[in-house]
C-alpha cells in the first residue's frame, strides 16, 4: 500500500480548486452528479485527505482538521450553489418547452363538413325558389287520410300494409309514418290560395331493411303545381328544368306509363345522366303525372276550372346515382370522412 499523500495547503488546495474548476462548468444536473462523485465522494482527493488525518500526528490533528474540514466546505457549499443554479436553469427550460401560446392559430385544424343530403336537398329548394315556388311542410308523423285516403289509395292499396308503413299505436288514431312527401300536397291545397307551386323536401318512413339500395328513414322531394290550364308539357319542361341544373346542360327527361292513385296519367320518369361515370345513361328518378281529379275533390278544388301536375323522387337516391355511390348506409353512419369528400360548401 502506498503512502497516503500527506495532507499539506498545497494539496488540499489543488484538490479544491480542481472541484470547484469541475463544478463550476457542470452545466447539468448529470455532469453535476459526476463532479460530486469525483470530488466529494468516498474516492476524491479530499475524502482521501481527510481519511488520513487519523495518523497525523496529534499536534498538528486541529490545524489540519481545520483545513481539510474548511475546503471540503466549500467544496460542499460550491455543490449546493451550482445545483441551485442547475436546477433553476432545468426549470425554466423546461417551462419554456411547455408554453402554450392560447393566441396562437392552430397549425391543423379539421373543418368539419355539411352532409351532402343536405346540400343536395338545399340545392333543390333553392331551384324551386328560384322559379317563384314556395316551400311547403308537413309532419313525419302523419295522419293515414293525408297519406293515403286524401290521395285517392284504395281501401286495400297494397302501399297501406303492415309490411311497407309504420303504424304508430294505437291504431284506432289511424297515424303512420308519412311513407312519402306526397301528404304535403294535400296540406299546401288545404292552406294555400290557388294556384299552387309548392315543393316539399323531407323525412319519410318505410319498413325497409338498410342494405346497399335501401334505407327505412330517407328523403323526398315532392312538386305540385296547380293552375288553370296546367298540361305535360309544363311537368315535362319543370322536370327537366331539373334535371339540367342537377346533371348539367345535356340531361333530358324520359317518361314511361305507370300507375299511382293519386294522378292520372301517371308516368315514371328517367333522367338522362350525361356526366355519369360510366358513361351517359338512362336512371329512373322518380314517379310523376297530372293530378288525379278525386285528390282535388279531396282538398275542394273544382277539377273542372284547376288543372295540375306532381311529381317525387328519393333523394338518397339521387345522391347515389348522381355521385356514384355504391353503398346506400354511407349516408346514413354519419362519418365525417364521408362528409368532407364533397367539399365544403356551405
Ligand atoms: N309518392 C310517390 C312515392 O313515394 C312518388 C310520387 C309519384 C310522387 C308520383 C308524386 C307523383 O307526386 O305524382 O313513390
Amino acid at each position: 500500500m502506498s503512502d497516503p499523500t500527506p495532507i499539506t495547503e498545497k494539496a488540499v488546495s489543488a484538490a479544491v480548486d480542481a472541484a470547484l474548476a469541475a463544478i463550476s462548468t457542470a452545466g447539468d444536473s448529470a455532469a453535476l452528479k459526476a463532479a460530486r462523485t469525483a470530488h466529494a465522494g468516498e474516492a476524491s482527493p479530499l475524502a482521501k485527505l481527510n481519511a488520513t488525518l487519523r495518523d497525523v500526528p496529534a499536534d498538528q490533528k486541529a490545524a489540519l482538521g481545520k483545513l481539510v474540514g474548511e475546503a471540503r466546505g466549500r467544496v460542499t457549499q460550491a455543490l449546493v450553489a451550482q445545483e441551485a443554479t442547475i436546477l433553476a436553469a432545468e426549470e425554466t427550460a423546461r417551462l419554456e418547452s411547455e408554453t402554450v401560446d392560447v393566441t396562437a392559430v392552430p397549425s391543423r385544424w379539421r373543418a368539419g363538413a355539411r352532409h351532402p343530403l343536405s346540400l343536395l336537398m338545399e340545392q333543390m329548394s333553392d331551384l324551386f325558389i328560384s322559379m317563384g315556388w314556395e316551400i311547403g311542410e308537413g309532419p313525419e308523423l302523419e295522419h293515414e287520410w293525408y297519406n293515403f285516403d286524401a290521395l285517392n289509395f284504395d281501401e286495400d292499396h297494397p302501399a297501406r300494409a303492415m309490411q311497407d308503413t309504420f303504424y304508430v299505436e294505437p291504431v284506432e288514431r289511424h297515424l303512420v309514418m308519412r311513407t312519402h312527401t306526397s301528404p304535403v300536397q294535400i296540406r299546401s291545397l288545404l292552406t294555400r290560395e290557388l294556384p299552387v307551386y309548392v315543393a316539399a323536401v323531407g323525412r319519410v318512413f318505410r319498413t325497409d331493411e338498410l342494405d346497399a339500395t335501401h334505407t327505412p328513414v330517407f328523403h323526398q322531394i315532392e312538386g305540385l303545381a296547380i293552375d288553370e290550364g296546367l298540361t305535360m308539357a309544363h311537368l315535362r319542361g319543370t322536370l327537366e328544368h331539373m334535371a339540367r341544373s342537377l346533371f348539367g346542360e345535356g340531361a333530358q327527361i324520359r317518361l314511361r306509363p305507370n300507375y299511382f292513385p293519386f294522378t292520372e296519367p301517371s308516368a315514371e320518369m328517367d333522367v338522362w345522366q350525361p356526366n355519369a361515370k360510366g358513361g351517359a345513361r338512362w336512371v329512373e328518378w322518380g314517379g310523376c303525372g297530372m293530378v288525379n281529379r278525386n285528390v282535388l275533390r279531396s282538398a275542394g278544388i273544382d277539377p273542372e276550372v284547376y288543372q295540375g301536375f306532381a311529381f317525387g323522387m328519393g333523394i338518397e337516391r339521387t345522391l347515389q346515382f348522381r355521385n356514384d355511390m355504391n353503398d346506400m348506409r354511407d349516408m346514413v353512419e354519419g362519418d365525417i370522412r364521408f362528409s368532407q369528400q364533397f367539399g365544403m360548401v356551405v
